[in-house]
């Protein structure tokens, strides 16, 4: 694959600032190619210059192999550079085909020639999967739309090259999906993609490379197969990211949970559901629940929180609970974190304080007898806000407008804010950013160390041997493993869960 873009030790300083010191990278054609970093790392700079809007102090550029010196955006445009940007200059009063064409008419005698440019730009638009219609308003285009026209825009230029600040920033995840398409499109035409981000899921996603600067510094450029968002995290703030880890023994006599031989029939003379499990939970310790998921792991927590019917039993703080509802069992100290928080976890297009009842129609703050306290809900939701850190506008805001890491934070606190003495704990930090991952860790471990006991399923294994004071694996319905995590590696885990072991 040939190299298209190489910048060579980039310098560029701005009065009391060094926005780019030594930055380096090189991106070849055919490939997406992910510039991460955090806020304020340099990374808009360096595409600035490369896109002849800034000049750089110090530093190379190449284009297919040629030194550039770009004067203005002309002269990487002539080079078939090209720049999505993150706020869009389109006319709005404009139609999609003319703001394509616009500044780049293509002319008969001195009249502009619409049909051609028509003619290529459905062309263009079919060939890379950027659907639109060229005879729309831009004013009545949605974000994603707009996007497209913009992305159009620089390939009828002729770029080749194509740089995108943040095109993620604006979009909600299907328009993100309808993008990460076209950008594998325009991969597969040869097309050199620069992808800037600080969503690590994302450039995992959607990237090939990755280049990773740090205060204005290039501190490393992989291949996003080799690493983990965990791991470009850390190479992104420079140290090393909380780990799971539990950190000492803070395990009581008390026992919190105790499975007596519980199984639940499967339909029709099929086997179990779940099959003879017994174990005991005490205060203060974390059980860690292995398995490849099917394996009857959510039915294990069906049945502790109260949504199955099954044989044997089961007692919290030594008194049988098999006849008690689910609000009965959070009324008495058990809370969840359900598998899929959108889901089962919270009503999306509701307000966080609505938010806030679910699960807890039951005594202060949430009720006044045998109605809803608003007031008082409403405070009690910023207060959770406050202590489990999640960012949002205010209580009255939609789940749905938070990002996953704030959501499951709330769900974490509201299940917290009752200090249960149990937690049936599904996935906690699926899909959730490293901070917000570090943050629901620390939860955990602070709620262990005040005697709640915890009932960890997941499907990440460094945090299930991080976490745990046990370990068992589940297979077909079963526990066939015991390990203790101290002594137990992901791969000695991984096979138990398949049977290999
Ligand atoms: N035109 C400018 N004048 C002065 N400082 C700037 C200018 N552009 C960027 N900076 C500063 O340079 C640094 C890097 O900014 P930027 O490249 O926008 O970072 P990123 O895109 O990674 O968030 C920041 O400290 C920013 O404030
Ligand atoms: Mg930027």
């Amino acid at each position: 694959m040939s190299i298209a873009v190489e910048l060579r030790h980039i310098s560029k300083r701005f009065p009391g600032v060094i926005a780019n010191k030594d930055v380096s990278m090189s991106v070849k054609s055919g490939t997406v190619h992910a510039l991460v970093g955090e806020n304020g790392a340099g990374k808009s700079t360096v595409m600035k210059i490369l896109y002849g809007m800034q000049r750089p102090d110090s530093g190379e550029i190449l284009v297919n192999g040629q030194p550039v010196h770009f004067k203005n955006p002309n002269d990487a445009i002539n080079a078939s550079i090209g720049m999505v940007h993150q706020h869009f200059m389109l006319a709005d009063n404009f139609t999609v085909l003319e703001n394509i064409i616009l500044g780049s008419e293509p002319k008969r005698g001195i009249t502009i020639d619409f049909a051609a440019a028509r003619a290529k730009v459905v062309e263009m638009a079919a060939q890379y999967g950027l659907d639109i219609d060229p005879d729309v308003l831009v004013e009545e285009l949605g974000v994603g739309q707009r996007q497209r026209v913009e992305i159009l825009k620089v390939l009828f230029r002729g770029a080749r090259i194509l740089i995108f600040d943040e095109p993620t920033a604006v979009l909600v995840p299907q328009e993100v999906d309808d993008l990460f398409k076209a950008l594998e499109g325009l991969r597969a035409q040869g097309m050199a993609i620069i992808f800037i981000s600080h969503k690590l899921d994302e450039v995992l996603r959607v990237a090939d490379d990755v280049t990773v600067i740090r205060q204005g510094s290039t501190v490393a450029e992989v291949r996003s197969k080799d690493v983990s968002a965990r791991q470009l995290a850390e190479l992104m703030v420079g140290s090393e990211l909380p780990k799971p880890s539990t950190l000492g023994r803070t395990r009581r006599e008390q026992i919190t949970l105790a499975l007596k031989a519980v199984s639940i029939p499967g339909s029709k003379g099929g086997r179990d559901l779940i099959s003879n499990i017994s174990f005991n939970l005490h205060a203060g310790e974390v059980i860690g629940i292995a398995g490849v998921e099917g394996n009857g792991q959510a039915e294990l927590v069906e049945v502790i929180m109260g949504l199955r019917d099954h044989s044997g039993s089961v007692e919290f703080n030594g008194s049988a609970i098999d006849g008690l509802s689910v609000s009965g069992r959070h009324h008495l100290g058990i809370g969840l974190i359900p598998e899929d928080r959108q889901r089962q976890g919270l009503m999306m297009n509701s307000p966080l304080w609505e938010n806030r009842i679910l699960g807890h129609q039951y005594g202060k703050p949430v009720m006044r007898g045998f109605v809803i306290d608003k007031k008082s809900t409403i405070e009690s939701t910023r207060n959770i806000m406050a202590e489990f850190d999640v960012r949002a506008p205010g209580p009255e805001v939609a789940a749905a407008a938070l990002s996953g890491g704030n959501q499951q934070k709330f769900i974490v606190g509201r299940e917290m804010s009752k200090a249960p003495s149990l937690l049936v704990a599904s996935h906690p930090t699926r899909g959730v950013d490293v901070g917000a991952q570090g943050a629901i860790w620390e939860l955990l471990r602070k709620a262990r160390e005040a005697g709640m006991a915890v009932v960890l399923i997941s499907a990440d294994l460094e945090e299930l041997i991080g976490m745990s004071d046990r370990l068992l694996v589940m297979l077909r319905g079963s526990i066939t493993a015991e390990f203790d995590p101290a002594k137990t590696t992901p791969e000695q885990l991984g096979s138990a869960m398949t049977g290999a072991a």
